[in-house]
Formats: C-alpha cells, sequence, structure tokens
C-alpha cells in the first residue's frame, strides 16, 4: 500500500507488525523521547494516516502540517485528550483510541494506589530505604483498613466497573456517579448504588476517578469537593490530571481535609506539583496505569488495526468521532 502512515512515537513491535501485514510500511519514529514539536510538524507532513502517543498534542496547527489529505489520527491510548476531536471532525479526519485492551492494567493501578495509600506502603518503604532505625511496634505506622468502607467511583465506564470488582473482592462497598446508569448486571453484581457527586463525596472513604477529561470533567475536583469529603478520605487519580486541580490537592493534604491520595497522573504531566513531593500521605506513580508489555502491545495493536481499516476504507473497530 502506497499510504503515508506516520507513526509519531515509538511503539511496541506488534502494531507495527500489524501494519506490516496490512502492507502498510510506515515511517515510525524509533526513540523513547517524543519528538520536539518543531519534528512533529514536519514529521507529519503528507502523511493520510496518524498513529499516535498520549505525548504529542494533536491541534489544529498539527493538522494544518499534516495537510488536507489526512484521514486519520490513531491514538495509542484510551484517553484522548491530547486530540482537539472537533478540529479533526471539521476536516474529515477520524479519530480513533484504544479501549478495553487497557482496563484491567489500569485497574490495577488504581487498586494498588488504595492499597499503597490506605496502608501506607510508600512511607514504609522510604522508611526502610532511608536506613533509618525501625522497631515493630504495636502502634507503629498504622494504616486505614478498607473492608466496610466505601469506594465511591467516578466515571463508571469499563475501568471503574473493573477497579470497583477489585475493590468488593476486598470486601468494599461500592457507589458510583456517572452520567448513565451501569447494565442491571453490573449493578447486582457489584452491589453497587448510583449517588449524587456531592452524595459521593460525602460519603466514600476512597473516591477513585475513572471519568475522562474534557472541558466539563477539567477540575471536577477541588477544594469546594474536598471539603465535601470525609476528613478520613482518600482520593485516587489513574484517569487524567486536569481532572484535579493539583495545588488545591496540596492545599486539602496540608490543612488535612482528607487523608491521603495516590496519584498515577498529574495536572501539567510530566512535572508533579512540588507541593505533593514533600507531603507522607501521598503516593505518587509515573502514569504507569498501562505499563505493562502485554497491555501496551494489545495498545498499539488495536491502534494500528483502526489504521488499516482506515486505509482500506472501511470503518475503525473503536472510533471516536
Ligand atoms: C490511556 O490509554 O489513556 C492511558 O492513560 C495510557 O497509559
Amino acid at each position: 500500500m502506497s499510504l503515508k502512515v506516520v507513526v509519531t512515537g515509538k511503539i511496541p513491535s506488534a502494531g507495527l507488525k500489524t501494519l506490516s501485514d496490512a502492507g502498510i510500511t510506515p515511517v515510525a519514529w524509533d526513540a523513547d523521547q517524543p519528538m520536539s514539536r518543531s519534528a512533529l510538524l514536519e514529521a507529519v507532513k503528507g502523511a493520510e494516516i496518524l498513529i499516535t502517543l498520549l505525548t504529542e498534542k494533536v491541534d489544529s496547527e498539527l493538522l494544518d502540517a499534516a495537510g488536507a489529505q489526512l484521514k486519520a489520527v490513531c491514538n495509542v491510548a484510551v484517553g484522548y485528550n491530547n486530540i482537539d476531536v472537533a478540529a479533526c471532525t471539521t476536516r474529515n479526519v477520524r479519530v480513533t483510541n484504544t479501549p478495553g485492551v487497557l482496563t484491567d492494567a489500569t485497574a490495577d493501578i488504581a487498586f494498588a494506589l488504595v492499597l499503597m495509600v490506605t496502608r501506607r506502603l510508600g512511607e514504609g518503604e522510604r522508611v526502610i530505604r532511608s536506613k533509618n532505625d525501625w522497631q515493630w511496634g504495636m502502634h507503629y505506622m498504622l494504616g486505614s483498613g478498607i473492608q466496610n468502607r466505601q469506594i465511591g467511583i467516578v466515571g463508571m465506564g469499563a475501568i471503574g466497573i473493573a477497579t470497583a470488582r477489585r475493590a468488593k473482592a476486598f470486601g468494599m462497598s461500592v457507589a458510583y456517579f456517572s452520567r448513565s446508569k451501569i447494565a442491571e448486571e453490573t449493578a447486582f453484581e457489584l452491589d453497587a448504588k448510583q449517588l449524587s457527586f456531592d452524595e459521593l463525596l460525602a460519603t466514600s472513604d476512597i473516591v477513585s476517578i475513572h471519568c475522562p477529561s474534557n472541558e466539563s470533567t477539567h477540575h471536577l475536583i477541588g477544594a469546594a469537593q474536598f471539603k465535601k469529603m470525609k476528613k478520613a478520605a482518600f482520593l485516587i487519580n489513574t484517569a487524567r490530571g486536569p481532572i484535579v486541580n493539583e495545588q488545591e490537592l496540596v492545599d486539602a493534604l496540608v490543612s488535612s481535609d482528607i487523608a491521603g491520595a495516590g496519584l498515577d497522573v498529574f495536572e501539567f504531566e510530566p512535572q508533579v506539583n512540588a507541593g505533593l513531593l514533600n507531603l507522607e500521605n501521598v503516593v505518587l506513580i509515573p502514569h504507569l496505569g498501562s505499563a505493562t508489555a502485554e497491555t501496551r502491545a494489545a495498545m498499539a495493536t488495536l491502534a494500528a488495526t483502526n489504521a488499516v481499516a482506515v486505509a482500506n476504507g472501511q470503518i475503525p473497530p473503536t472510533p471516536v468521532n
């Protein structure tokens, strides 16, 4: 196929194989570091299909740089807040994402953060690594148990449901806030109750964010919401940083409005608010939600499958627009 496909970030070989099996020889960036913006604007010129990572901002400038022949932007991520979907739609550019294949990996990380922050595991590890003296003690480094506590899921899509399933297996009750009701059998399986956002904040012991990042969820959680939460509650974010006002989270943690937070994503990623770094009651990990070899291979394969479908004039399996 003589179609110009540009892969703007380094992706697992499984994705490249899917392209080559379909007779596509892409122009593929092969370094772990993202391309500079100027190199990216140059690289996309004349592309008919782009396969992008969440580190690439796909906006009008980039779409113009690519040119009017561009047919699709296939993101190797379930989240697509790096893409101006409206600008793509206006230009008849198809956008696709990778739902489904990273559900369990991301839910695992969400629940790992729940356990880490409630049982003070990051703090404990820092004690050992600092080589300071420590001793088992009846009152030493006590955490909070999660059994019979409520997890409040914000955004009950596939990852929210998978996280709720893990919480239920650990003896927690499940509440959720979502625009739509979940399937009756899922609600039954999880014994999940749908609450208003304020009710969820006021009654949950863990608030875990799983909604998409867009204009309507920007700073969905900030000072006012922290005030509504229990002082003993924890916030978990594995979705996207801008959903939480990071400075107001620091303020809430410092003034003990909430008990702690577990964060995989950051408002100005990869920058992390300096105020978080010295707090013991936060666990900070570098956007690892989908970071298993199997999951990344599946994401790359799905993105490439979307690209191949577009190249063949078909509707891609997981379109966004
Ligand atoms: C996604 O797919 O949106 C994840 O955040 C990538 O790790």
